[in-house]
């Protein structure tokens, strides 16, 4: 059997090594991935981009894979999961129509109160004379989110109690021509206190597999400080969530599976919801239509064969049933190491093509510590040099997270090249 991932990062790589280990698997292929990546054995690299239609499905009909996993936000929002669909290729991944439960947040909270999902009470506008009216009208103690209704890597979503602030982004994001993020509709958000906590299942339209759960960490710096960017690492949490709230998240997965299919955007791939969570009260802060990154390596190392058969089943639409593969037992814990600079919101370069030093035992992955490759290329000498923000990422698995978080740290002191960065806080705080 043949599996082809389309990505680059983390993520694919530790879906390509997970599905290695199926015995039933005979190679994994990646599309484009990345050098460090076919250290792993039976996994290899297709050049390629999906990015024609015809040129994508030629290169994947030569391939001829069992199924093919879609890893990234842009291809499913574009419809590469239907352009597979039509020419009868299994595929993990939802429709462009189902895709929109990320690609548009006013798609997804108007879905969201259509189906009695919890969420944050909301307000959409879409002219600046209306946006800074609704903030005039509000009593601004509390704050308020504002949100462009566009994929805009993180960047598109401002919290914030300076009412100036707010204000500035209604500008901004509606008709600043210098600001990165731009946007025809703006939502606005009543903040939402409490811990967050991200959600995954694998669904097929009608059923779904949980994954379990995980905490990350957006900012760049400790203690929450800096940029946001695609994620510094996390952590799966052993004593939290209560069964109470694991039984509302199931609920949640549910009713959103029911609604989409209602609704005509029936939704098969994976489902990552992320929650705000205080006391009893869960509220969906946002959906995403893929796995996250590197919520994947925190998780995958955790799972075992019954994710490779739910993942079959998926893209051949037969899951029968609802059922729970969530990691018992142990925590992970994931630490991201970024090239100097990242995530360089002002454009400044990143340090880059730097050799990267690190212990060769990673090649053959063991039972509790776990290297996945993102930003790196390979060099002329045939050593790995960083090419990209988040160059790379270190999984532990241990008993407590605790232990895990011990185990990652003490392992990454062995990592280096010019310009590392990583927080030293991830599962502490
Ligand atoms: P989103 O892209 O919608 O997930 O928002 C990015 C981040 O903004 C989230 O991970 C939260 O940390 C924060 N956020 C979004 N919506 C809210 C809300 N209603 N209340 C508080 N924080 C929020
Ligand atoms: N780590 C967050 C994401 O993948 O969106």
């Amino acid at each position: 059997m043949k599996v082809l991932i389309l990505g680059a990062g983390g993520r694919e790589h530790a879906m390509a090594w997970k599905l290695s280990k199926n015995a039933k698997i005979d190679e994994v292929v990646v599309m484009p991935g990345n050098s460090g990546m076919t250290m792993t054995p039976k996994v290899t690299r297709l050049e390629g981009s999906w990015k024609k239609k015809d040129e994508f499905l030629s290169l994947v009909k030569k391939e001829n894979p069992s199924y093919v996993i879609i890893g990234p936000e842009a291809p499913l929002a574009e419809g590469v999961s239907d352009w597979l669909r039509e020419a009868k290729i299994p595929v993990v991944g939802p429709s462009a129509k189902a895709a929109e439960l990320e690609s548009s947040k006013v798609f997804a909270k108007k879905f969201m109160s259509r189906n009695n999902i919890p969420t944050a009470e909301f307000k959409i506008v879409d002219s600046v004379k209306d946006g800074l009216n609704y903030l005039d009208s509000l009593n601004f103690e509390n704050g308020i989110v504002v949100k462009a209704d566009a994929l805009a890597g993180g960047k598109g979503v401002v919290v914030t109690r300076d009412l100036l602030e707010a204000k500035k982004t209604v500008v901004d994001f509606l008709e600043s021509s210098e600001c990165q993020v731009n946007t025809t509709d703006l939502l606005f958000e009543k903040r939402l206190d409490g811990k967050e906590l991200s959600a995954f299942a694998l669904c097929d339209g009608d059923h779904y597999a949980t994954l379990g759960y995980a905490c990350d960490y957006k900012r760049v710096y400790e203690n929450d400080l800096g940029p946001n960017t695609g994620g510094m690492g996390g952590y799966l949490p052993t004593d939290w969530p209560s069964p109470t709230i694991k039984k509302e998240i199931d609920n949640i997965i549910s009713k959103t599976l029911k609604g989409m299919k209602n609704e005509g955007r029936e939704f098969s791939g994976f489902l990552f919801v992320g929650l705000m969570i205080d006391g009893d009260d869960v509220n969906v802060i946002e959906y995403n239509v893929r796995m996250g990154d590197p919520e994947t390596q925190i998780l995958l190392p955790l799972l075992d064969e019954r994710f490779d058969g739910a993942l079959f089943d998926v893209a051949n639409s037969r899951l029968t049933e609802n059922s729970d593969l969530t990691p018992i037992d142990k925590s992970c814990v994931h630490i991201v190491l970024t090239s100097g600079g990242y995530p360089s919101t002002d454009g400044t370069p990143l340090e880059l093509n730097n050799t990267i030093d690190y212990p060769s035992k990673y090649h053959d992955q063991d039972e509790d510590l776990f290297l996945f490759f993102a930003g790196v290329n390979s060099s002329s000498d045939s050593s790995l040099v960083n090419t990209g923000g988040r160059v790379l990422g270190l999984s532990a698995i241990a008993k407590t997270t605790e232990e895990a978080r011990a185990l990652a740290y003490k392992n990454i002191e062995a990592f280096n090249f010019k310009g590392m960065h990583y927080r030293k806080d991830i599962a502490s705080i």
